[in-house]
């Protein structure tokens, strides 16, 4: 360990016979100074107490503390103080130990639509919101940000990265992590690193340039941890040149003796794989735990007495789980600070950043903003009109209070004046909706909901409750811990006639019956070890039902005993018209209206964690509704509510196109807002949307013989399409708003090793608005090999119409720097530059020269 991180200077017994007999002592320890880098590092004061409780501890108690007691928690030690501290997903919501509808958490945007709004001030805001919610659900250590990049559209988890872009990444999640932990509640920034797709995810090797590796792949991390301060880092399952990241070196260097972190690296959910090299590497804390899947607690102490795993380590992990829990407040008497006060207003905040974040990506300038005053019918039209995906799949998930959809919102601001009509149009193949308190109610009560029974092993019953709703899960229940099987039973009233898709999804032994006829009787099985949890298999029958037809619904659903988790879906689909007949009334809807806003988007076949895309198409028909809406109606507005890029093939055709992500829970309100004009569509692009699925820089997901090789090296997303010389659907940073500018001038001055550019611009349009000025560099004549462009910087504008406004952006010294390989650091090559400034990546009007003089540190 070198002298960075203040380690070596430790005076610490060596291991001695006495440790071999057993007889294990309480360890001597030495201070630590804090880090060179991290903000918020801790006082004296906090570190005496670390001090003192980790010296109280012996080799037993201190391996205990280092694997989780239970799927969310920590070890308690009550001899020095310690509690449990609960850690909990995620990036986009708070979801608590118990996930479910009796405990709802506020579901925000999607990490995607966070960096589109590239306001950090804003992500900030929602930070303060995490941590609120946190401390409502007695969360200590929140698992987000995911700061993997979008290297690919096809990636599964795309919506919950922020961006292709490095810096924006870095940027956006430092916000968030200050956010949160101005709180006293603490961040994680995850999966350390590489983890950019789902294919093989537990097991991908991934093999890049150490060129590629820390000026890209790393680099948003660095931010976050010396500009962000976070307490936490999530160690991924992937592998990166041949070693498992919870073993990888990476983890010592740069993080910990570089960049100066010095707080905890918790392994992914089951990706701690060894007890030595797991122990000897930086990886602090195994997740979850107890149990059999986890390869430290005995094993490492047995390890450590053999001399396979150094005490130094041990005594390193434990100190900084001990510096977490004093962050939080899980250690003796200290008091983390605070969240906000007045706590903000959740529904306003959360409005406010699903607009921030939607993107404006075509207008004919024809159809928006709405005027409710003289439109006389609008037709709401689309699969995702009705029930939108607020959240993409996976643990990133939360289960919300509500969620406005799009044609709730858009009936409520366009108001009893203007008739709003509705059709499906194009049905895609969303999983089982988890039935609700509105399809069904309690046989013996009457109540809305489901009544649900624990059988134990002699068939007794060992508890029953009423539950809102058919999504049910339990991890670390005491109550399932002693059961073998659980019983879901409730009666379905049919709102119409038709066939109704009915069924369950999990995994485990499931029979269920509809007035005792088996629909489902069946063994679902997954080789995902946490495919339970995130896109459990499902099965399901068609039950043919007239309009208030009741039918008992009754599941039962066994299981291995002493089991402390399980959980499933009672799903119920409606029925719907024939798919020919569907589209043709939408089209009809459509004909009739003055405007047809189409809300179309994905499945959860796609945005989900734990599989990437198999193509970039909207599923199912909606290409064709959309051609055929467009035909009859000329002021068609297309809303893409996805998580990542698809292709739109009808883009040319249509009045207006805008991308709304997964906006959280708010949605609806917030889509009404940007359609009628009352908010600007407030996003640009954080990634390149592609034309064709074949286009030369959409890179692939599928690793060859367990490698995926990252060949484009330093030229992910922008970079790469500028390099191929490949035009996108729409480039990276675009975006429209209500009016338009015109960018006039730029002048740039020396302000100690940074840059500054002041930029003016002009509101050529009619209305009042804001502006994105983004700042990129490029270099052609230089010897290092250089992206066509890279950002370097972007600040907001605002003028009314007409007005002139001049803005002033950073150009800081790092920005020139790239990553030597030779001398193993960051460099920066003197020389001329060009700085190139506009509306997006593709539209860069102005330049400027800068000379960067020898000497510079980047
Ligand atoms: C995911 C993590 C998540 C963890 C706990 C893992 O499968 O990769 O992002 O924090 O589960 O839910």
């Amino acid at each position: 360990m070198s002298q960075a991180n203040g380690h070596d200077d430790r005076t610490l017994p060596p291991s001695s016979a006495e440790e071999a007999s057993g007889a294990f002592e309480p360890l001597e320890t030495t201070r630590i100074p804090p880090p060179p880098h991290q903000p918020g590092a801790p006082d004296a004061h906090t570190l005496e107490l670390v001090e003192a409780a980790l010296a109280r501890l012996d080799l037993e108690a201190r391996v205990r503390l280092l694997t989780g007691s239970g799927f969310w928690r920590t070890a308690a030690e009550p001899a020095i103080e310690l509690r449990e501290m609960v850690l909990c997903d995620g990036p986009a919501g708070v979801r608590g130990e118990r996930f479910d509808e009796r405990e709802p958490s506020a579901s925000l945007p999607c990490p995607t639509a966070l960096a589109a709004s590239w306001d950090e001030s804003l992500v900030e805001r929602l930070g303060a919101l995490l941590a609120i919610e946190a401390r409502r659900k007695q969360v200590d250590v929140v698992l987000g940000p995911t700061v993997n990049l979008q290297r690919s559209p096809y990636a599964g988890r795309h919506f919950e990265c922020y961006s292709e872009e490095p810096l924006l990444s870095g940027r956006v999640g430092a916000a968030l992590v200050r956010g949160i932990q101005a709180g006293g509640v603490a961040a994680t920034v995850k999966h350390y690193t590489a983890n950019d797709s789902e294919t093989e995810r537990y097991s991908v090797d991934v093999r890049m340039s150490e060129r590629a590796l820390h000026e890209v792949h790393l680099a948003p991390f660095e931010e976050i941890v010396r500009a962000g301060g976070v307490w936490a880092l999530m160690a991924a399952y992937n592998s990166v040149d041949g070693v498992t990241m919870t073993e990888s070196p990476l983890l010592e260097t740069p993080l910990r003796t570089e960049w100066g972190f010095d707080g905890l690296v918790v392994s992914d959910w089951f990706a701690t794989r060894s007890t030595e090299g797991a122990g000897r590497a930086e990886l602090d804390l195994a997740m979850p735990g107890p149990g059999p899947d986890q390869p430290w607690g005995a094993a490492l102490v047995a390890a450590v007495r053999a001399g396979l795993v150094p005490a130094e380590a041990i005594e390193r992990k434990v100190r900084r789980l001990l510096l977490l829990a004093a962050r939080v407040g899980a250690l003796g008497a200290l008091v983390p600070p605070a969240p906000p006060r007045p706590a903000p207003d959740a529904a306003a905040l959360l409005r406010e950043a699903a607009a921030a974040g939607m993107v404006l990506l075509h207008d004919t300038g024809t159809a928006l903003p709405l005027t409710p005053d003289t439109l006389r019918r609008v037709a709401v039209l689309g699969p995702n009109a009705e029930v939108a995906r607020i959240q993409g799949g996976g643990s990133a998930t939360v289960i919300p209070p509500y969620a406005i959809s799009p044609l709730a919102g858009l009936r409520a601001a366009l108001g009893p004046d203007v008739e709003v009509t509705h059709a499906v149009g194009a049905r895609i193949r969303h999983r089982l909706p988890a039935v609700t308190g509105a399809d069904v109610h309690d046989p013996k009560t009457g109540e809305p909901g489901l009544r649900v029974r624990f059988i134990g092993p002699d068939g007794e019953l060992l508890h029953e409750e009423l539950r809102g709703g058919g999504r049910l899960l339990w991890l670390d229940d005491p109550i399932v811990a002693r059961a073998v099987a659980i019983e879901a039973v409730g009666v379905l009233r049919a709102r119409i006639d038709g066939p109704h898709r009915i069924g369950v999804a999990g995994v485990g032994r499931f029979r269920l019956l509809a007035d005792g006829v088996p629909l489902v009787d069946d063994d679902l099985v997954t080789e995902d070890p946490l495919g339970g949890i995130l896109t459990p298999p499902e099965r399901w029958a068609v039950l043919d039902l007239a309009a208030d037809r009741e039918v008992e619904l009754h599941l039962r659903h066994d299981f291995a005993a002493e089991r402390p988790g399980t959980g499933f879906v009672l799903g119920v689909d409606r029925p719907v018209a024939h798919e020919d007949a569907e589209l043709d009334h939408a089209v009809a809807l459509a004909a009739q209206a003055e405007v047809a806003v189409v809300v179309v988007g994905s499945t959860e076949e796609s945005d989900s964690e734990g599989r990437d895309r198999s193509h970039l198409s909207l599923p199912g028909r909606q290409d064709e509704l959309i051609r055929r809406v467009a035909a009859v109606n000329s002021n068609t507005v297309v809303v893409v509510n996805s998580g990542s890029p698809v292709l739109l093939p009808w883009r040319a055709d249509v009045a207006a196109i805008l991308v709304s992500w997964f906006p959280g829970q708010e949605f609806g309100a917030a889509l009404a807002d940007v359609l009628l004009g009352h908010r600007e569509p407030g996003g640009r692009l954080p990634m390149t949307w592609p034309a064709h699925e074949d286009d030369p820089a959409v890179l692939s997901t599928t690793p060859v013989a367990g490698r995926l090789d990252y060949a484009e090296g330093i030229h992910i997303g922008y970079r790469g399409w500028l390099r191929a010389g490949v035009t996108p659907a729409y480039p990276f940073g675009h975006g429209l708003g209500w009016t338009t500018w015109e960018h006039l001038w730029v002048e740039t001055v020396a302000s100690g090793a940074d840059f500054v550019a002041r930029v003016r611009i002009r509101n050529t349009g009619p209305r009042p608005g804001r502006h994105l000025v983004q700042a990129y560099l490029s270099r052609a004549d230089g010897m290092v090999e250089r992206p066509v462009l890279w950002l370097a910087g972007h600040t907001w504008a605002s003028a009314p119409a007409g007005a002139e406004v001049t803005v002033e952006l950073t150009i800081p010294a790092r920005a020139f720097g790239h990553w030597s390989a030779e001398s193993g650091r960051r460099e920066t090559e003197p020389g001329g530059y060009t700085l190139r400034i506009g509306g997006s990546s593709a539209e860069l009007p102005l330049t400027a020269k800068l000379e960067v003089g020898p000497g510079l540190r980047p």
